[in-house]
Order: structure tokens, then sequence, then C-alpha cells
């Protein structure tokens, strides 16, 4: 990235500044990848014409250059296909009879098909809980004693039309166990809350990710099931397709600023490639009351990532577009520890996260931390300041030599 043509002005003249190598990334980056500040983002329910209705969510983010595609059904577990394409105009097209057959590879498709820079998926298999009643160890495998896992392939879900809202770019899939034999979910349910941008912002609700017009939220909210053990643990397992032979990558960033995430100093990415690439970004954090706040706070634990072959329960979505790709890999998201807080408070637990394309937001320093560092880092400055001034400009007492009789 810096040739060096003249070796003896030493290497500091070459060292590239962070906006020349930022530039470098930027202009090596394909296009469809590059990010824009504003999109004209646009939700549509598409429907099946002839058969029984689906929750099928369209959401087509058009940039000046480039279109983000992010496709969301509750046909079998709940999924999503990202797709960012190189040009404004391209499209999905769903062959519904394909999508619905056994073989639905090609039911779903980006035209042009040569515009695709990134495409990959996530899928929403399995919700476990756990009774950490007797669990004193937070870090113990597993957290606590395991209840059967709920399959969320075998969930029935709303009709995302009627919550679709055009103002916020959002809907909700709100769905709760077809078999249930203890009515668990007589009054509860999991809802995934998906939102889309059209330009950068911060909501409202803790942990108010920074989000871009490249990015798409989602909220996981289980709210007012009855759980089965007296101090239930929930966790979440997400399987992903790997570009290639590996699994997407998960670094962790940490940062002196808790500004807008009361004491959470951690940001968690999952990345699909060398950046700009696809990514899921999240705080460790999810929270056990509508209200989030500092009080009702937990941990949210990530485990590594693991191929898994032939992943079940399918997702027809993902099989539609990637055919029968089978690079899964798959990982957990663990909610709160036996100390608390937890779910049993409220019966209700929320965690939020970004899929997106490029490179994913960052927050910049807080103007509050950045003002604590100024007055922090001013003070003993001011000290030294004064110390000079005074040894430079003070009664010269003990400057002279004073011969020791
Ligand atoms: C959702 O509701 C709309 C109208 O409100 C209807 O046209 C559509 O078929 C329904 N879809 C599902 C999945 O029930
Ligand atoms: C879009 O492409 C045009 C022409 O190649 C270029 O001038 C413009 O800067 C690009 N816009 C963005 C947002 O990348
Ligand atoms: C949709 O898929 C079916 C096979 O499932 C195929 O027979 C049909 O031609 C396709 N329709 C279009 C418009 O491509
Ligand atoms: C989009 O990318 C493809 C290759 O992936 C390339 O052939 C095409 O020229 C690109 N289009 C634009 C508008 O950059
Ligand atoms: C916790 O331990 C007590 C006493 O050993 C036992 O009776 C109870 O069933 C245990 N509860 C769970 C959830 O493991
Ligand atoms: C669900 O709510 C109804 C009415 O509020 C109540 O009678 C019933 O006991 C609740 N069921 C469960 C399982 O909590
Ligand atoms: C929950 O706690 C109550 C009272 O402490 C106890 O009677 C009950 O057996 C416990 N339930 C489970 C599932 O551990
Ligand atoms: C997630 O946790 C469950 C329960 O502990 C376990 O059976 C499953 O294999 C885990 N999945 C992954 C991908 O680690």
């Amino acid at each position: 990235m810096c040739s060096c043509e003249e070796p003896r002005r030493g290497w500091g003249r070459c060292a590239p500044s962070p906006m020349l190598l930022l530039s470098l990334l930027l202009s090596a980056a394909p296009l469809g990848l590059r990010g824009e500040d504003a999109r004209q983002v646009s939700l549509e329910v598409i429907p099946d014409p002839t058969g029984p209705p689906e929750n099928l969510l369209h959401i087509r983010a058009v940039g000046s250059n480039s279109t983000l595609h992010y496709v969301w059904s509750s046909l079998g577990p709940p999924a999503v296909v990202l797709v960012a394409t190189n040009t404004s105009h391209s499209t999905l097209s769903v062959n519904w009879s394909c999508l619905l057959s056994p073989e639905p590879a090609g039911g779903l498709v980006v035209h042009p098909e040569d515009s695709v820079q990134f495409s990959s998926a996530l899928v929403f298999t399995r919700l476990f809980e756990f009774d950490s009643t007797n669990t004193s160890d937070e870090a113990a495998e597993p957290p606590g004693k395991p209840y059967p896992p709920y399959s969320l392939a075998e969930w029935s879900w709303n009709n995302v039309t009627d919550s679709l809202d055009p103002a916020t770019l959002s809907t909700t899939f709100r769905g709760h166990p077809i078999h249930d034999p203890i009515g668990a979910f007589a009054n509860g349910s999991l809802a995934f809350r998906v939102q889309a941008f059209s330009g950068s912002g911060r909501p409202a609700q803790p942990p108010r990710l920074l989000h871009t017009a490249d990015t798409c939220q989602l909220e996981v909210a289980l709210v007012g099931a009855v759980p089965r053990g007296n101090r239930s643990l929930f966790r979440l397992e997400v399987a992903t397709l790997g570009q290639g032979p590996d699994c997407p990558s998960l670094r962790e960033h940490h940062s002196i600023d808790d500004e807008y995430a009361p004491a959470v100093f951690q940001l968690d990415q999952l990345l699909w490639g060398s950046l700009p690439s696809g990514f899921m970004q999240w705080r460790p954090v999810a929270f056990s009351q509508k209200q989030g706040g500092r009080e009702s706070s937990l941990p949210c634990q990530v485990s590594p990532l693991y191929p898994t072959l032939a992943y079940l329960p399918q997702s027809p979505i993902v099989r539609a577009f990637f055919g029968s790709q089978n690079n899964f890999c798959a990982f957990n998201l663990t909610f709160g520890t036996s100390a608390g807080p937890g779910y049993w408070d409220q019966h209700y637990l929320s965690w939020s996260m970004l899929l997106g394309v490029g490179f994913p937001p960052m927050d910049a320093l807080s103007p509050l931390v950045l003002g604590i560092m100024a007055v922090a880092l001013g003070a003993p400055g001011l000290v030294l300041l004064a110390g000079g001034l005074f040894l430079l400009l003070g009664p010269k007492r003990y400057s002279e030599y004073q011969p020791i009789n």
C-alpha cells in the first residue's frame, strides 16, 4: 500500500496517514460496500397471489450508486437475507411456487445478478431456557437446569402488514409456539422488531446504537411469557452463512465512553470478511424492563462461532437465495446471569443489534466524555503550568548560590 521510492528519506515520510489509508481502503472497496449518507428506503410486504398469506418483508434502501436489500421472513424460522448491490436499480424478484416448494433454490433472485457485491443471512433457530436457581457460578455451562428448547421454525407469527409503519420504517414479527402444552405463551410473545433508516442517528432507548442508512436494526423482545423456572435465563441461537469455508469473525471493541449505554464499555461485532463487508453489531447488554436503564441491564454473552453442516431447521428464504450452500456457522447469545436482574423481574427481556454493510458505525467520544477528559487532563496541566510560571517569575529566594560558612 505504501511504496518507498527513496528509502533514505526515512520511513516516517511514507507512513500512510489515517486519511490516506481510509481513502485507499475506500477506493479499493467495491462500489456497493462504500456506504452512503442517505438512502431512499421502502418497506414492502410481498404477497403470494395464489397461496395462503406468508410474511415476506422486503426492505429496499436505494443510494446514489448502490442498493441494499433486506428480506425478512417468518417462513420457517425467522430469518433475514442481506444483499448489497453496486447499482441504484437492482430489484428483488420472488417466485412463490418455487420458494414454497421443497427445492426453493432460485425462488429469490436479485437482478441484475452480477451487481451483487455482498450477500449473507441470519437465521434465528432456537430459544433456550435454563433455570439458574441453583447456579452460583456465573460462567457455568449450561447456565442452569435446561428446559426443552423452543424451535422457532415451529412457531406461528402475526401478520407483519398490520404493524408496518412507513413513518418509522419499521414492523414487528410477533410469534408464539404452535405447540404450547403448558400455555407459557398464552399471554406472551417473542417479537422481532425490524427497523430501517434513511440516514444516521441514534434511538432514544438504550443501548442507543448509532445507526446509518446502511444498517437495519433488530430488537428482539420476550414479553409476558410464563417462565418455566423460578430464575429462568434465556438463550437465542443464531445461524449464519460464512463467506467461503471460514466462519465470520467476532470482534470486541472497548471504549472508555458509556454515555449512550450506561456501564457498557464494549461493542461486539460479527464481520463476514475484511472490512468493508457485512457486519452485525451489538452492545453486550440486554434489558429486563421496557425503560432500559442501568438497574435493568443484564449481560449478553456471545459464544464462539462453530461451523454446522446441514443446519436444521432450514430457512426457505435462505435456501431460495443461496441454493444448497451449506457453509453455516452458528452461535448463541445468552441473556443475564443467575445473580440478576433477570426476566423473572417483570417477564420482560429485550436486546438489540444492527445489521449492515460497509464500515460498521463507530461512536466518536461523546461531547460529555471529551469535556470530562479536558477537565481531567486539564487540571494537572494547569498545575504544572502554574508551577512553571511560579519558578520562572516568582521570587528568586533559592536561586542564588549561598555559600555555607
Ligand atoms: C395480512 O393482512 C393483509 C391486509 O391487512 C392481508 O392482505 C394479508 O393477506 C395478511 N397476511 C397474512 C400473512 O395473514
Ligand atoms: C457515485 O458515482 C459517481 C460517478 O461514478 C461519483 O461521482 C459519486 O461520487 C458516487 N457517489 C457516491 C456516494 O459514492
Ligand atoms: C417459478 O418456479 C417454477 C418452479 O418452481 C417454474 O416452473 C416457473 O417457471 C417459475 N416462474 C417464473 C416466472 O420464473
Ligand atoms: C458492479 O460490479 C460488477 C462486478 O461485480 C461489475 O462488472 C460492474 O461493472 C459494476 N457496476 C458498476 C456500476 O460499478
Ligand atoms: C435446586 O436444588 C434443590 C435442592 O437440591 C432441588 O430440590 C431443586 O430441584 C433444584 N432446582 C433446580 C431448578 O435445579
Ligand atoms: C392470561 O391473561 C388472562 C387475562 O388477563 C388471565 O386470566 C390468564 O390467567 C393469563 N394466563 C396466563 C397463562 O398467564
Ligand atoms: C419456585 O419456587 C417456589 C417457592 O420457592 C417452589 O415452590 C417451586 O417449586 C419453585 N419452582 C421451580 C420450578 O423450581
Ligand atoms: C447453543 O446452546 C445450546 C444449549 O446449551 C446447545 O445445545 C447448542 O449446541 C448451542 N449452539 C451453538 C451453535 O453453540
